[in-house]
């Protein structure tokens, strides 16, 4: 059986299949480790957003990383799903098991071909690495006809080596070849030349669709990704926000925008609304604990701000003088006025399908108490609002922690005292604690009824979500425990309850890891 995208593909030469990695190698970025019902949440919105394949995990790394790839592939329609696998039988089955349900699946396998890394990684031959593309490829066929091969470090490979690689990948069944530019090394003329010469001397080329998976070490990721596109790859590995191993990846919503953009220069179709661009990016930065910078292309805070006065002339008289791409396109809709005291559960639950979101009824009816809760502190609130409240309670209904609630005495003449109410598996526990300062005293009061002695918090930061001095403060909160972290993110109108509610989600995710690597757990 063929499968849908390519198809589609023979039939629409310059459509570009955009294969996101944000599950996969944006999860295995420091700091950015999602759950189950965080990545279920996250690849939902990927496949709502029109991302065609989505890599969902490496299903041999834990029982975790199994656990999602299978949940997601039963959970979408749309999209193809794929788990990632290094060049072993073991580690194929592992994404074969877990890709099962999924309507349409990817079986992607890879293995290093640069002489840095086969001599001193893999302490293999070239000969030894050629033939385990080849087995590797071939096993993977049989679970599945689309089958994704990758150079690992392909940018630092030897012309001959790479296109003997590729010839025997694509002879063995290998319908996707991948090109990573594994350390951000190559530069934009460089990584597209490498492209060409594939096309013109591979000569199977033809029976398989080029990728570009190219790293931000050097800033380059989206140049190089769009140089490999030009050069006539036509598939990009990206991730949201560009977040990936050290520098990240190539962004998503900048290649995609460059795309839509400059389609003169690069006359390429794809499948993204765009519109989602702006969603995807903060609840993957929330989830994540991950703030987007204020001038990150497309999706930071200022990317559509006009400061200057000259500036803001311009744009009175004509928007174009400023504007390359309008605001609405990415989805960023003018800071809309939405709800007040008075508003009902109709006019939340309105709301919140208007802004994209879809709610169970459990989380809904602690939506609506801590939407009422807002008003009765804050007289307008805004879109902004709605959705730092559904980020904060969508996914937590699973959570072994509760917030219940906290009071604290704070100020220039001390002791600080927080005096925190918690429910723990559904029995509710409180304690007083003192600290340097009412989050420390918040913290060590956490830390008392739930020990966690080896956890180090790494990260404690706050935003106001919008302006004014009644905004509410959406604190994240990394702790890290034994070289793993986990992120946690509260909202609040009041900064210190926002700050235990971040950090009682972030210890949430603590315990569900502990949990899930227990070492029972194991691979399937
Ligand atoms: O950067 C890389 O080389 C990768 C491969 C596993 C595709 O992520
Ligand atoms: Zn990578």
């Amino acid at each position: 059986m063929t499968s849908a995208i390519s198809k589609e593909n023979n039939r629409d030469h310059d459509r570009v299949i955009i294969f996101d990695t944000t599950l996969r190698d944006g999860e295995q970025s420091p700091g950015c480790s999602m759950n189950l019902d965080e990545k279920l949440r996250i690849a939902h919105l990927l496949d709502e957003m029109g991302v065609d394949v989505i890599e969902a995990g490496f299903p041999i790394a834990s029982q975790g990383d199994w656990e999602a790839v299978n949940e997601i592939a039963k959970a979408l329609k749309n999209a193809v799903i794929c788990g990632l696998s290094r060049a072993t039988k073991k580690d194929i089955e592992a994404s074969a098991t877990a890709l099962e349900p999924a309507k349409q699946k990817r079986i992607h396998t890879f293995i290093s071909t640069s002489p840095l890394h086969m001599k001193y990684k893999l302490q293999m031959t070239p000969e030894a690495v050629l033939e385990s593309v080849v087995e590797s490829v071939t096993f993977a066929r049989g679970f599945t006809d689309d089958v994704e091969w990758s150079a690992e470090d392909g940018s630092r490979t030897e012309d001959d080596f790479l296109c003997t690689c590729v010839e025997a990948a694509i002879k063995a069944g290998a319908t996707t070849i991948n090109i990573p530019d594994t350390v951000g090394y190559a530069t934009p003329d460089e990584y597209a030349g490498q492209i060409s010469m594939l096309i013109n001397r591979v000569p199977n080329i033809d029976k398989a669709k080029l990728s570009v998976h190219c790293h931000n070490d050097l800033g380059l990721a989206v140049a190089n990704s769009l140089a490999g596109v030009q050069a006539g790859a036509r598939q990009i590995e990206c991730t949201i926000n560009g977040i990936g191993e050290r520098a990240g990846n190539a962004a998503l919503e900048e290649v995609v925008m460059a795309m839509r953009t400059r389609a003169d220069k690069m006359p390429y179709t794809n499948n993204i609304k765009t519109e989602m661009l702006t969603r995807a990016s903060k609840t993957l930065s929330t989830t994540v604990g991950f703030n987007v910078q204020p001038n990150k292309a497309i999706v930071g805070a200022n990317a559509f701000a006009h400061e200057s006065g000259i500036h803001q002339d311009g744009m009175l008289k004509n928007a174009q003088t400023y504007e390359i791409m309008t605001p609405e396109s990415v989805g960023l809709a003018k800071s809309e006025l939405v709800l007040g005291k008075h508003s009902g559960r109709h006019a939340l639950k309105d709301k919140i399908e208007e802004l994209g979101y879809d709610i169970g009824d459990n989380a809904f009816q602690d939506l609506f108490k801590r939407f009422k809760d807002l008003a009765d502190k804050k007289k307008e609130i805004f879109d902004e609002d709605i959705i730092a409240l559904v980020d904060d309670e969508v996914g937590r209904d699973h959570d072994r922690i509760k917030f219940v609630a906290l009071q604290v005495k704070a100020g220039s003449k001390g002791p600080q005292i927080a005096d925190l109410t918690i429910k723990i598996d559904g029995k509710e526990q409180q304690t007083t604690a003192q600290g340097n300062g009412p989050v420390d005293a918040i913290f060590l009061a956490m830390r008392e009824m739930v020990p966690h002695d080896e956890a180090v918090l790494q990260l404690y930061q706050v935003h106001a979500v919008t302006g004014g001095t009644d905004a509410q403060a959406e604190v994240t909160v990394r702790l890290e425990e034994n070289g793993k972290t986990v992120s946690g993110q509260g909202a609040d109108a009041d900064t210190l309850v926002a700050s235990a509610r971040a950090y009682i989600h972030a210890l949430n995710k603590l315990l569900l890891k502990r949990e899930r690597e227990k070492p029972e757990g194991g691979t399937p």
